[in-house]
């Protein structure tokens, strides 16, 4: 059989990249199509496919098309190693071979000087932090899994010397060992997003210990598949947890947090929609997990919610709609607010009118802060948690009376397709 010529898809070399193989490299991309027509089939592929794809495809793949080193160094561009380098490689390599041992490299080093010759061929010594030896050495690629495993390692250790409730042991992960997707350190399984959550716990708990220990109306806005509620329900059984969200992840969270909380009491949108006066007795007297709709926030009695939170959601929002919502929740909360957001829109790169910075942020000024940080794994976001007054506000009381209305009561206000308020006369 004509090597040259064979598929490499029927038998891939194990340390290959890509294969050499026309027909799956065809169906890949529009781009590899034309750089794949360029291949002679009936003999050497050209010096410009090598040029490009030999860096992907590796010395081996190369070799089982037949190719010699070579013959692939004559048909590509010059050795990227100077020849005084490599002159003083070999010299460096007699001198090693001969030594006695512990000095002489070891089989595994020994096989990786392939590896090394190939490296010098293509990337010479450069910025040697960012090349190819470099990621088996110090500096893994941002895509590396060990990268996670690192940030969730320093996470853990960060949330181990706070965690006074025992949570670390109390709560697993909603995914198993094998998804692949979790770590275990010292005996306990931690998943990313159980950590993170444990954190924002923590920090509300600085805030007002209640939340994580005492019967509570705990209310978040914008949950995703409800980590945060899956959360406090196990560390916090007495716990009412009120979902709010939007439907499509409102639907993921109603359908992923009963598999995942067994033997728990769910209150499904359809039922929780139908309620028109939702009170704070009837929250804490059914403890559990809510499913509602953000509108349905304004059928709360007031000051309902001992704790009102929302992570990573008013960051995709206008500033309008940030200061709408922020009446709604100086109206519906006597506790604390806890929010983290991004500290600047440029890092999701919306462009679509979203609030801009953290100091654009319409906080409210009788507002108490309690803290205001990075959150322990992300310098590129912002952690803030406020005291809202137990009381409803009586600012312009008496004026707001003589027109029939309270102070808080304020109308909804009218957004332009942008999502901007409109002003109104
Ligand atoms: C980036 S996700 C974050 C989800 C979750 N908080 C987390 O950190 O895993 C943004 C969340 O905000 C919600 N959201 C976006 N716009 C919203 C709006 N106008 N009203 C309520 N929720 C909204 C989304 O549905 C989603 O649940």
């Amino acid at each position: 059989m004509d090597t040259r010529r064979r598929c490499l898809c029927e038998n891939p070399p194990e340390d290959a990249v890509l294969h050499l193989c026309p027909s799956s490299a065809a169906r890949s991309s529009a781009e590899s199509r034309s750089t794949i027509n360029q291949v002679d089939y009936g003999g050497v592929p050209t010096r410009a496919f090598l040029r490009e794809r030999l860096p992907l495809l590796g010395w081996s793949a190369a070799a089982k098309v037949g190719l010699t080193r070579r013959r692939v160094a004559a048909l590509t561009r010059r050795d990227a190693l100077a020849t005084e380098d490599r002159q003083r490689l070999e010299l460096m390599r007699r001198d090693n071979d001969l030594a006695r041992m512990p000095y002489r490299a070891t089989e595994h080093w020994r096989r990786l000087n392939s590896q090394f010759d190939e490296w010098f061929h293509w990337e010479g010594i450069r910025d040697v932090e960012l090349q190819r030896m470099n990621q088996f050495f110090a500096s893994p690629l941002p895509t590396d899994p060990k990268v996670l495993r690192y940030a969730a390692w320093m996470l853990y250790r960060d949330i181990e010397k706070r965690d006074e409730l025992g949570l670390l042991d109390r709560i697993p992960p909603t995914i198993s060992e094998e998804s692949g997707r979790t770590f275990r350190f010292d005996k306990r399984l931690v998943s990313w997003d159980l950590l993170i959550s444990i954190d924002h716990l923590y920090t509300m708990h600085e805030a007002d210990p209640n939340v994580l220990t005492a019967p509570v109306v705990f209310v978040e806005l914008g949950a995703g598949w409800g980590r945060l509620a899956y959360a406090l329900r196990l560390a916090n059984p007495e716990v009412t947890y009120v979902i709010c969200d939007l439907p499509e992840v409102l639907l993921v969270a109603s359908r992923y947090l009963p598999r995942v909380l067994r033997n728990e009491t769910f209150y499904g949108y359809e039922h929780a929609r139908l309620i028109p006066r939702l009170t704070r007795d009837q929250f804490l007297a059914s403890p559990g997990v809510w499913f509602l709709a953000p509108q349905h926030l304004e059928r709360f009695d007031d000051k309902t919610a001992d704790a009102f939170a929302s992570v990573a959601s008013f960051q995709e929002m206008t500033k309008e709609q940030v200061d709408s919502y922020f009446r709604v929740i100086d109206r519906k909360t006597r506790g604390i607010f806890y929010t983290l957001q991004l500290r600047s829109a440029s890092t999701h790169g919306l462009h679509l009118g979203e609030i801009e910075a953290l100091d654009e942020y319409p906080f409210r000024p009788h507002w108490q802060r309690a803290i205001l940080r990075s959150p322990a794994w992300s310098d590129l976001y912002f952690e803030t948690v406020f005291r809202i007054s137990t009381e409803p506000r009586t600012r312009g009381r008496g004026r707001r009376r003589a027109a029939g209305r309270s102070a808080d009561a304020e109308p909804p206000r009218k957004f332009n397709s942008a999502g901007q308020a409109i002003r109104q006369q």
